[in-house]
């Protein structure tokens, strides 16, 4: 080892170790922050890269967490900087903060690859600061791991346990159905998320970071403590002492990820019924990898996969019950015989050491197989006339009368026209209808927002109807449920068959031949298509404009064309 620990092998040595001009300036403004020579030279500079703001609201505990990673960091001969970079709060950030995901992993990549940092520990878990940051730091190549923001503590409310997203839409529907006064829906807003830490239902936060961890990019069981337990501090300082190992081991994410670890997170997330929006990440990451992924895949693993985590949405418990049932090394136990074991760790260990020693305690929680929480699938990919490229559905969630079903369509154009619509009591609409939201895609939300789950008119909702088939190209929110088939490609914005079907036209899904089809003739859809007129673009100038030029369909993972593109990027020279 200790050959390994060759100084003049770091990168940052370039900045420091070398006796000229430019190595002078570096040395100088080292000292201007405060430190000696001594406190960096020779020691791998960890970038402690920082997903906070002030606005950042699940990431509250990160200053706190930078603080015990520094620790780790320094325990083991490392320097710690911290890095911070965009926090994209999943709430506040408007259109979506999936637009603004590759934005992130640009600003991650290049701040590693401009700055003397040898190795990384990349603080995420709200949403997309998992996949941006992560498909940084694939792209830049040094050592890497990954640090979950860890889900907050169960939501409370009169008595009854609330779960983050997944109770708000149940609950709202309730309100507007006339159950639920606004004083008790005032009181839900202090109940339901009362702590720091992610969305401690099976959202799109806890998904990546579980997937995360069943990359192996993770610590074993790093992902599945609470936020505010003290395990959660004690995990941040562990993996800023193994960031420097990292280094020295020269172990980088590209030695990890591999196309049997991406099939490992595609059945994990089969398992969890995970998030849809798991789908378009980790296409996005595997890419950066340099391993193609393809939708068809997510449905080859993902079928006879039962789903074992009894968590909201698909289940009934939450993140604070999966972690004090033995948490996801546990889960990993259920699956094993599905998993490739053999991958790589980012400890150096496989996957299969790692959960060798791990345990479940609560059986409601983490189901064995002969009792899943459904015999329905968490995932199926659809194709046909209306979609082409493929879109989604999580057939789990859904009221299984649903999963074949033939209706007339009720379409919208936009985001507006459907929210007055749903509110009016005399809308023309019957529980057999098919919902249409369309323009909601990449360049059409434009972000893809998650808008998929279009909300139930208050007519039905009056008659006690609670679920229908509702199609988009939108993304929908992993806390989300209902039978809503997503991600549809080509999107409607771009002139995608979703453009050119009208209020009336028939839809069939059948899930289990995995079909979607408008029954039109191919001459009529040609004849609409001719008709057709694209719209103007969505941004006249800026990030936007550059986004709209550059993104891929969410079948191709929405990552931009240009960061998906082959060929190695030189070190900086240092003049
Ligand atoms: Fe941050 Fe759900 S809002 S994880
Ligand atoms: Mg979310």
């Amino acid at each position: 080892m200790s050959a390994k620990r060759d100084p003049a092998a770091l990168r940052s040595h370039r900045w420091f170790g070398a006796a000229d001009l430019r190595s002078f300036g570096h040395r100088s403004r080292i000292r201007q922050l405060g430190f000696d020579l001594a406190d960096v030279a020779g020691r791998p500079v960890i970038a402690i890269v920082n997903t906070w703001n002030g606005l950042a609201h699940c990431h509250g505990h990160f200053p706190a967490r930078v603080e015990a990673i520094r620790r780790g960091v320094l325990e083991a001969g490392g320097f710690p900087v911290e890095i911070p970079v965009m926090a994209l709060p999943e709430n506040f950030v408007k259109p979506t903060t999936m637009l603004y995901r590759n934005l992130l992993a640009m600003e991650v990549e290049e701040n590693l690859r401009s700055l003397p940092v040898d190795g990384a520990v990349l603080m995420g878990g709200c949403d997309k600061t998992t996949p941006a940051t992560i498909m940084g730091a694939i792209s830049a190549g040094l050592p890497a791991i990954f640090m979950p923001a860890g889900p907050m503590l169960r939501g409370n409310w009169g008595g009854k346990i609330l779960g983050s997203g997944s109770d708000v839409w149940k609950y709202w529907d309730e309100k507007r159905a006339g159950n639920i006064s606004d004083a008790q829906w005032a009181d839900m807003e202090s109940g339901i998320a009362r702590s720091d830490g992610v969305c401690m239902t099976l959202g799109t936060a806890m998904t990546m970071t579980s997937l995360a961890e069943v990359l192996g990019l993770t610590l074993p069981g790093a992902t599945s403590i609470p936020a505010p337990d003290s395990g959660h501090a004690r995990m941040a300082t562990a993996t800023g002492r193994r960031a420097v190992d990292l280094v020295w081991e020269g172990l980088r994410p590209s030695d990890i990820l591999t196309a049997a670890s991406f099939d490992n997170a595609i059945i994990a997330s089969a398992a969890l019924a995970g998030s849809t929006n798991a789908i378009i990440h980790l296409i996005a990451m595997a890419r950066r990898a340099g391993i193609p992924l393809w939708l068809d895949r997510f449905d080859e693993l993902s079928s006879g996969v039962k789903v074992l985590a009894d968590i909201r949405p698909s289940g009934a418990y939450l993140m604070e019950d999966f972690f004090y049932a033995g948490g996801l090394p546990a889960f990993l136990t259920r699956i094993a015989h599905r998993l490739d074991l053999s991958t790589r760790t980012v400890n150096g260990r496989t996957l299969g050491d790692n959960i060798a020693e791990a345990k479940v305690w609560n059986e409601e929680v983490i189901r064995p197989e002969q009792n899943p929480v459904s015999f329905a699938e968490g995932l199926a990919v659809l194709r046909g006339n209306l979609a082409p490229d493929g879109c989604v559905m999580k057939p789990s969630a859904a009221e299984p009368r649903l999963l074949k079903h033939e209706g007339p369509v009720l379409v919208f154009d936009d985001y507006d026209a459907m929210a007055r619509a749903v509110a009016d009591p005399d809308l023309d609409v019957t529980p057999d209808h098919v919902l249409v939201l369309r323009n909601a895609g990449p360049l059409g939300g434009p972000g893809m927002p998650e808008w998929g789950m279009l909300p139930i008119p208050v007519k039905l909702l009056r008659q006690g109807v609670r679920d229908m088939v509702r199609i988009s190209d939108a993304r929908m929110s992993g806390t989300s449920y209902g039978a809503c088939i997503l991600h549809v490609a080509p999107e409607a914005f771009i002139g995608g068959p979703l453009a050119l079907i009208r209020t009336g036209d028939v839809i069939a899904v059948d899930v289990a031949a995995r079909r979607i089809a408008v029954q039109l003739t191919d001459d009529e859809l040609l004849l609409r298509r001719a008709a057709w007129t694209p719209p103007p673009p969505r941004y006249p100038r800026g990030y936007g404009a550059m986004a709209a030029a550059h993104i891929g369909q969410a079948n191709t993972g929405c990552d931009f064309d240009f960061l998906q593109r082959d060929g190695a990027i030189l070190e900086p020279e240092i003049h």
